[in-house]
């Protein structure tokens, strides 16, 4: 190699090294917060309504596939009322902060996705049970415990990486509001602890707990089940409360977006599935390298 073609190099080289590593920008991560908000406002809308979002709530994202009114007793239809404003209000408010730059929302699947990430749950046993949201209560209960845990450590993750105190406050202010909802909803559980899942032979809180392992396996651990960790794979009986999933100085988890989008792709964050079957919009998303 001659000298000048060396000095190219070289140059091209330091260039290389200098070109900043594609960074994150808060508005790739309030897009990212959109996507799980679509989900969460869709399974809502759809179990309390009996509707999904509107093509303005979706930014002209495609209709959700597998949503249906759920059957609830009026309780939890109440609740189920609350906490869809809330999620719907959150949706909303990501757009209104994010503006132009705001994503549509993906495809959105909460029919087969539930089932598929309760099947990936219980592993081997019950392959052939179709687990749906929208039978009973318990049903419903079971399926926001699958989402709204996930959404407060992707909130925790996100937080140190937004660069504005504005958009912190905000994420701080949308964490505590789904760390409410997840508060509520395991004590709902815990209080129906012994309660069979049917047609599953397991109780609540064995239910909750292989959510919880699937979680914790595919999403880096970061997770606990309602009730106290069982002691030698038995569980104490009569359970002890776990409401709150947090490390041992009290902090809950953080997830990063890779390990979000392990859970709610059903698997992996580099193949879409389960929730978002053709993955989730933004530069957020699993096919590139995702902080
Ligand atoms: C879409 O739904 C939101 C929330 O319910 C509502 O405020 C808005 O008016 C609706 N937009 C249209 C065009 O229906
Ligand atoms: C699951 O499939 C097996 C084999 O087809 C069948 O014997 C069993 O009854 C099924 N279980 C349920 C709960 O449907
Ligand atoms: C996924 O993210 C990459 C960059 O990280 C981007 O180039 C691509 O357009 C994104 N895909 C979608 C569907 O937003």
């Amino acid at each position: 190699m001659g000298r000048s073609n060396l000095l190219i190099v070289t140059a091209l080289a330091a260039l290389a090294l200098a070109a900043p590593s594609q960074a994150v920008t808060d508005a790739d991560i309030l897009n990212f917060a959109l996507n799980l908000e679509c989900l969460e406002a869709t399974f809502y809308s759809y179990a309390a309504y009996g509707s999904g979002l509107n093509s303005t709530l979706r930014g002209d994202g495609p209709v959700a596939i597998g949503g249906k009114k759920a059957m609830l007793s009026s309780a939890v239809q109440n609740y189920a009322n609350e906490v869809a404003r809330d999620e719907i209000n959150h949706v909303a408010f990501l757009r209104t902060a994010l503006g132009a730059a705001a994503v549509a929302c993906p495809q959105i699947d909460v029919g087969p996705g539930f089932a598929a990430i309760v099947k990936a749950a219980l592993a081997s046993a019950n392959m052939n049970m179709t687990f749906s949201p929208y039978d009973d209560d318990l049903d419903f209960l079971l399926g926001a415990f699958i989402l709204e845990d996930v959404g407060v450590t992707a909130y925790n993750g996100a937080a140190p990486l937004l660069e504005s105190k504005k958009n912190l406050g905000a994420a701080a202010s949308i964490m505590a509001t789904e760390a409410y909802h997840g508060g509520i909803i395991r004590t709902l559980l815990y209080q129906r602890g012994y309660d069979m899942v049917k047609p599953y032979s397991l109780q609540t809180v064995d239910f909750a707990q292989k959510v919880s392992n699937l979680r914790a396996t595919v999403g880096g651990g970061k997770d606990q089940g309602i009730t106290s960790p069982m002691a030698n794979g038995v569980m104490n009986t009569p359970y002890s409360s776990n409401l709150v999933p947090a490390d041992s100085n009290s902090l809950v988890f953080a997830r990063t977006p890779t390990e979000v989008l392990n859970i709610v792709y059903g698997g992996s964050a580099a193949k879409p599935g389960a929730f978002y079957p053709k993955g989730v919009n933004g530069n957020i998303n699993g096919t590139a390298s995702t902080a």
